[in-house]
């Protein structure tokens, strides 16, 4: 049985604080977003008997969502089994989620591209060997998506109506679940996706990414292309630039993706000052502080420090642009077939 000291206080830390950016723009600011769909997924397996009291826990990732189950394995007494790959996980990250007690794999990752096929055959054999386990699959467990109904509510409660979304897209169920349920009450809403370039997610061939957290090699059954009215793909470092900003300009700590959907959301409030603007801001700066948060490390990151112009290039061809480029693109409700179809 979980603490219940310890369940109500990793219950308050995976709900986002609000920053008011700008007049009509608010930020959602999670610590470690992960956690909301993490603790959904793992309640609703021991609701239904799919993950046993002190069962065992295993998944592939290589970021935040690890970090979640971790800390609630850790929490509830679970065992807890990460895959991830060499090319995304650092030293300092391996030992946080070792100290917590996560027994991790690493599979070799020598194209930088994420490693995910081979991440999926270590995973597998580990399910073979230890029956029983559960999996939580975050890309296509659907319970991921379902469980940003918390932050539509807060959403809803905190600011009111809402005429755009804008957020980050990697499972795809962060955006999408909250976009789903707030459509419900804003039919009107545009829901901006930020991508960034080399990912598959709406339509780049897959490469080698600097940008990490966001995008992804395999598409997510959580990402529901649909919902989506405009796609910007941000590359790492007009990213790191506004997380950088960020932290300047608003005391907000946070880490790369964040600024990647900032930079979005700001353009998108100046194109539409008389509308409400809510972005998602998914992590916190200090897992990131040995590179968007040092100048040493920056200083080796070709085309650092970028030049930033005023926004990004429209695209009516989906193909990917470099690191220090921002492309969008209407993506008009469309699924990815249609969009790839149409252009
Ligand atoms: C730091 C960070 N930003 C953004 C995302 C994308 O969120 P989602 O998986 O809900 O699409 C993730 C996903 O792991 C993440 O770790």
């Amino acid at each position: 049985v979980t603490p219940p000291c310890l369940s109500r206080y990793l219950a308050s830390y995976e709900m986002p604080r609000f920053a008011q950016l700008r007049p009509t723009l608010h930020a959602a600011c999670f610590p470690l977003m992960k956690l909301l769909p993490a603790r959904f997924m793992l309640d609703r397996a021991e609701a239904s008997g799919q993950l046993d009291a002190r069962g065992h826990i295993a998944e592939t990732t290589s970021g935040s969502f690890g970090l979640a189950l971790a800390l609630l394995a850790a929490a509830r007494g679970h065992e807890l089994t990460l895959v991830t790959a060499s090319g995304l996980i650092d030293p300092d990250f391996k030992h946080r989620l070792e100290f917590l007690g996560a027994r991790l794999l690493v599979a070799s990752d020598i194209g930088g591209t994420g490693g995910q096929g081979a991440r999926l055959e270590m995973l597998k054999a580990v399910l073979a060997e230890r029956p029983g386990t559960f999996w939580p699959h975050q890309y296509d467990n659907l319970d991921n998506a379902l469980a940003y109904s918390r932050l539509a509510e807060l959403i809803v409660r905190a600011i009111g109506r809402v005429d755009h979304l804008v957020g980050c897209v990697g499972s795809g169920g962060s955006l999408c679940g909250t976009a789903g349920f707030l459509r419900n009450l804003f039919p009107q809403m545009r829901v901006v996706a930020v991508d960034t370039h080399n990912s598959i997610l709406f339509g780049h061939s897959p490469g080698k990414r600097l940008l990490r957290g966001l995008g992804n090699s395999i598409l997510p059954a959580n990402l529901k292309h649909e919902l989506v009215d405009e796609v910007h793909w941000v590359g790492a470092l007009p990213a790191f630039a506004q997380a950088r900003a960020l932290y300047r300009g608003q005391g907000i700590y946070a880490g790369p993706t964040s600024g990647a959907a900032a930079r979005v959301a700001y353009w998108v409030a100046d194109r539409h000052p008389e509308t409400s603007v809510v972005v998602i801001f998914p992590d916190e700066g200090y897992r990131y502080q040995q590179t968007l948060y040092n100048d040493t490390w920056l200083d080796t990151v070709a085309g650092w420090p970028p030049r930033l112009t005023g926004g990004p290039r429209r695209v009516d061809r989906i193909a990917p642009g470099g690191e220090a480029d921002w492309t969008y693109f209407n993506w008009r409700g469309r699924s990815l077939e249609e969009a790839l179809a149409d252009v």
